[in-house]
């Protein structure tokens, strides 16, 4: 399973990248908005110091909704560094702009996923990853986890290439819950991966065998 970080933030990257587990970053126009990042130059720029601290693809996302529009940002996107996966949102016009940038060999990631048929037209299109977001279907009392669990049965059907990307996780239980149900990868927060971490066992453990050594070499 892969992690990817879902951030904007070039401490919490570096942070995450030198736990020697990160895979990738994914970036989102509100998580840029979060940073104080602004206007075409700066946001570029922006993507290109996440592309020099980490060895692994960094979804930048279009802004444009209209397929020439997609077309011309997710090109110019694509040229800031080779780590770049262009981030296209499930409508219309964005499954034509996907299906042109696999033509092309260009790595895409189609947003905004919120059922198994988006799923399907998007693999169908030629996605390089699939973003379902779990936690915004949790918010609306329908089970996020379900539709990780639905999308990557269809998948396995019919073979798609298509990587699940199991986005918009706010807890530890839904990473672990999605590598059960077999997603590709998963974003998160920073505080998810390190909450991986966290056992009141290891922490009792850990100064127990501390105390034992300390007792036994004074
Ligand atoms: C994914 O690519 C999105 O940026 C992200 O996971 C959305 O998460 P949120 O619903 O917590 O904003």
């Amino acid at each position: 399973m892969k992690f990817f970080i879902d951030t904007a933030n070039l401490d919490e990257i570096k942070e995450a990248y030198e736990l020697g587990v990160l895979d990738g970053v994914t970036t989102n126009p509100s998580l840029m908005a979060k940073e104080g990042i602004s206007g075409e130059d700066q946001v570029n720029a922006h993507y290109k110091a996440i592309c020099d601290i980490v060895d692994a693809n960094v979804s930048a996302e279009v802004i444009a909704t209209d397929f020439d529009g997609m077309v011309r940002e997710g090109k110019a996107l694509a040229k800031i560094d080779d780590k770049i996966v262009v981030k296209i949102p499930m409508i219309k016009e964005g499954i034509k702009a996907i299906k042109y940038f696999s033509s092309e060999g260009i790595r895409t990631n189609c947003t905004l996923v919120f059922s198994a048929g988006q799923a399907i037209l998007a693999a169908k299109a030629g996605a390089s990853y699939l973003s379902p977001f779990i936690g915004r279907l949790d918010d609306i009392s329908f089970d996020g986890l379900d539709l990780i669990s639905q999308i990557v049965h269809i998948y396995q059907n019919y073979g798609f290439e298509t990587e699940v990307l199991a986005a918009s996780v706010r807890h530890t239980m839904h990473l672990v819950k999605c590598a059960e149900l077999g997603a590709d990868v998963v974003t998160c927060p920073l505080k998810v991966i390190t909450g991986l971490l966290n056992h009141p066992l290891t922490d009792k453990g850990l100064a127990q065998f501390l105390a034992d050594h300390a007792k036994a070499n004074k």
